[in-house]
């Protein structure tokens, strides 16, 4: 397995691109299911987790074409992806490859809406906690379907289609609100999602279902109503761009000091982030090209964070916020709300001299003067990221193992970085 070493002490100076957001890119791949005509997704990132992504739609029968390069196109810029779910030749999604990836799981929704009947393997645990499906299985029944569990499968059938219903989520899921705005978007009748995810790839997803052909309202708020369509067509549609990679870069400008234009990224889709990264004493100027961060000579004061859904500072930064802190001057304390046990990377920067500690879901950072390299390695990729900005900060070399982890949602980590100065390389297997 590739490994990434960095040497700490460089500031970073140029300008980082941000590509389209996976977590948005992902469920548009999926929400191709729901018809028969091509859907072109722009921007899509070159991430692992989208590789994996096509090749389960493959399994169904989905044909996916990548454009090659067009005129006056950055070089490693986002693709696109013509994607045709024409002929679904299989409504099952077996375990060998919805092990390797739970967001594969919500196939499940478009399958059981267009076919009638999917089975899809459950996910399974996973290294942030037991993360079950139960409440994506409540909004499927509510829509109509028959639900049983067999080995390990969800059958969810539905011969006569989907009908619209009212869908309460009793806590914020976004993968749940995904599956039920999908469902529901081929329902007969009308659907209303209480307690709906409010995260920007919600809104997104919504955008692109609606040119498809779909009625959808109040996406991007709480309460989303979805009046059901016989049939959804093709379309054309641009990933948004992603908010946790701004975010982890944003942070690790603040970690290391300097100047980066973070390119094509918009501020109101991190809001919280940005205001607890200014906080901590950086400055975040909003421009026409994306976000300007910049931190000189000035230390960094701690903070006291919790995680929260959208429009809160998100869980998806917490490992970075977490390692950013290690080096404020003073004791900073992060609560994570989402995820049980997400603190993998605790131990990892430990290992780099950081001080933390752990009180059920509140880790305790006392800032220290510094961090020291060291080889280490984290088992999810916003715990290995947050490992990779510790190392830009850590005197001497940190080798961060298992890259396979960062490559599943970060594109081009170590050139991204490199191109603004840091001393980061790839060491290949
Ligand atoms: C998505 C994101 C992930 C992010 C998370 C929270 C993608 C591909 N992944 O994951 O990066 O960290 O949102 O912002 O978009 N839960 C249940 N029952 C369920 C479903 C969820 O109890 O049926 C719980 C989970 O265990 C967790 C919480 O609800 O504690 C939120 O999970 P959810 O929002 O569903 O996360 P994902 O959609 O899996």
């Amino acid at each position: 397995m590739d490994r990434i070493r960095i040497v700490g002490g460089q500031r970073l100076t140029g300008t980082i691109p941000i590509s389209g957001a996976k977590n948005a890119a992902l469920p548009l791949m999926i929400a191709s299911l729901l018809t028969e005509d091509t859907l072109i997704l722009d921007n899509v990132p070159r991430l692992a987790d989208v590789s994996l992504l096509q090749r389960i739609l493959g399994n169904h029968g989905v044909d996916v074409m990548i454009a090659g390069k067009r005129p006056g196109e950055i070089a490693n810029g986002g693709r696109t992806l013509h994607i045709s779910a024409k002929h679904i030749v299989d409504t099952t999604a077996p375990y060998e490859l919805v092990s390797k990836m739970r967001a594969s799981f919500w196939v499940v929704a478009p399958l059981v809406a267009r076919m009638g009947e999917a089975t899809v393997s459950m996910p399974g645990g996973c290294a942030i906690g037991t993360r079950p499906v139960d409440l994506l299985i409540m909004a499927l029944e509510k829509l109509g379907a028959a639900i049983e569990i067999e080995g390990g499968y969800v059958v969810a059938r539905a011969p006569n289609g989907l009908r619209g219903g009212d869908i309460v989520f009793p806590k914020v899921t976004v993968g749940g609100t995904h599956t039920a705005m999908m469902a529901a978007a081929l329902a007969h009748g009308t659907t209303v999602i209480e307690n709906a995810a409010r995260e920007p790839e919600i809104g997104d997803v919504a955008d692109c279902l609606n040119k498809m052909g779909a009625r959808i309202s109040g996406a991007g708020s709480a309460r989303i109503v979805i009046e059901g369509v016989p049939r959804l067509s093709g379309a054309r549609h641009k990933v948004l761009p992603d908010r946790i990679e701004t975010g982890t870069y944003a942070m690790a400008v603040a970690m290391t000091g300097g100047e980066v234009l973070l390119q094509n990224a918009r501020p109101e889709l991190l809001q919280a982030a940005l205001d607890v990264l200014a906080k901590a004493g950086t400055a975040i100027v909003p421009t026409n090209e994306g976000i300007r961060v910049a931190r000189n000579g000035a230390g960094l004061a701690p903070v006291e964070v919790a995680t929260a859904p959208f429009p809160g500072f998100p869980t998806d930064l917490q490992a970075q916020l977490m390692a950013l802190m290690t080096r404020a001057h003073g004791t900073s304390r992060i609560t994570e709300t989402i995820f049980e046990n997400r603190f993998m990377h605790v131990q990892e920067l430990v290992r780099l001299g950081a001080h933390i500690h752990l009180d059920g879901e509140t880790a305790t950072i006392e800032g220290v003067k510094h961090l020291t390299g060291a080889p280490v390695m984290a088992t999810d990729l916003r715990a290995s990221v947050s490992l990779v900005i510790a190392g830009l900060a850590a005197e001497g070399e940190t080798v961060v193992n298992r890259v396979y982890h960062l490559d599943r949602g970060f594109e081009r980590v170590e050139e991204k970085l490199a191109a603004c100065g840091a001393a980061i390389e790839r060491l290949s297997a």
